[in-house]
């Protein structure tokens, strides 16, 4: 027996960083986030009945060209998700994961909060099936996928989706859809990933007053928003990534994901800010690569922005 499913990406304006519960994924702040419909992971969980553990594998399918190079910590910590939603459960089979994303994993394109909201769909909807259970609610599959990886809670719900706690919640804005791409810096693997990112922050003095932080950004790019005042959510937008990346490169043990290339590209769109009155929101997750969205009457530019970028990198 075989069951599929796929989930998308997200990416972040308020950063989900530092862990109020590192055992369950429970954040220390509040986040936001757009649901990116066109970065996805796609996973087929198969009931193996000679099996006696869990296993991974590679899916092999024409929508999902990259294949998660997942190292053995990794491909424990999926697999380990799956065993835990088998326990909510109680169900003792074991399957084998196969998975694979339509845009490269781990390099900061939020490919766990695709990956392991695909994982926990598909293994809610084999096991309500194979154990006959009521369905799950939404917000009871994101909070089983939050416990995977936080920010994949993000990724059940969408556009726009707030966090915080145990809540989470699609809210409603005046932007209803926007454009997306990524400025693909490297694809390569970075070498902090997000779960040390959130414990080495704690340790930066900027890490003071960082809850309350995240809170007035929240309510200021609510505000930003909900008065269509663009440019004050860039500003608001940009001043949150750059908090984070601050704590990352002032941790008691520093580390550093913006590139000379991710410079050159943050220059590039704060100087298309500045004479043009308008752009992107622009925003980096713990990565290198460059986030840019766009309203939607902004698609010329999105078009034209596009091209221009894609000369020199891979756009996503
Ligand atoms: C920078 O959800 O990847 O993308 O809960 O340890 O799996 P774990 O962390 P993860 O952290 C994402 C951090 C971020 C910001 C965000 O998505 O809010």
């Amino acid at each position: 027996m075989k069951w599929q499913a796929s989930a998308p990406a997200n990416i972040a304006l308020i950063k989900y960083m530092g862990k109020s519960s590192a055992a369950n994924n429970l954040p220390a702040n509040i986040s936001l986030s757009y649901t990116l419909e066109h970065l996805r992971s796609f996973v087929e969980l198969e009931l193996n009945n000679n099996l006696t553990q869990d296993q991974w594998e590679p899916l092999q399918d024409s929508r999902a060209a990259f294949i998660p190079t997942l190292n053995a910590n990794a491909q424990q910590r999926y697999i380990n998700h799956l065993v835990f939603i088998k326990k909510q459960f109680n169900f003792t089979g074991h399957f084998i994961i196969r998975s694979a994303n339509n845009f490269p994993a781990g390099c900061g394109i939020a490919s766990s909060a695709a990956s392991f909201a695909a994982l926990t769909l598909c293994a809610v909807n084999a096991l309500v099936e194979l154990t006959q259970r009521e369905p799950l609610r939404i917000l009871a599959i994101a909070n089983l996928s939050r416990q995977g990886s936080g920010s994949s809670c993000r990724s059940l719900l969408g556009p726009w989706v707030f966090w915080q706690g145990q809540t989470v919640e699609a809210i409603e804005l005046p932007y209803k859809h926007l454009h997306h791409f990524v400025v693909v810096i490297t694809e390569q693997h970075k070498n902090i990933t997000s779960s040390e990112a959130h414990q080495r922050v704690l340790t930066s003095p900027l890490y003071a007053g960082r809850i309350e932080r995240a809170e007035q950004r929240y309510q200021q790019l609510i505000a930003a928003f909900n008065q269509q005042n663009w440019s004050k959510a860039y500003e608001i937008v940009w001043q949150e990534f750059s908090d984070m990346h601050a704590l990352f490169e002032t941790a008691a043990q520093p580390f550093k994901y913006i590139q000379t290339e991710t410079q050159e590209v943050l220059d590039y769109l704060r100087v298309y800010w500045e004479n043009n009155g308008d752009g992107p929101l622009v925003t980096l997750d713990a990565g290198p690569n460059v986030h840019v969205l766009f309203r939607d009457d902004q698609i010329a530019m999105f078009n034209a922005m596009k091209k221009e970028f894609a000369t020199n990198y891979m756009i996503l």
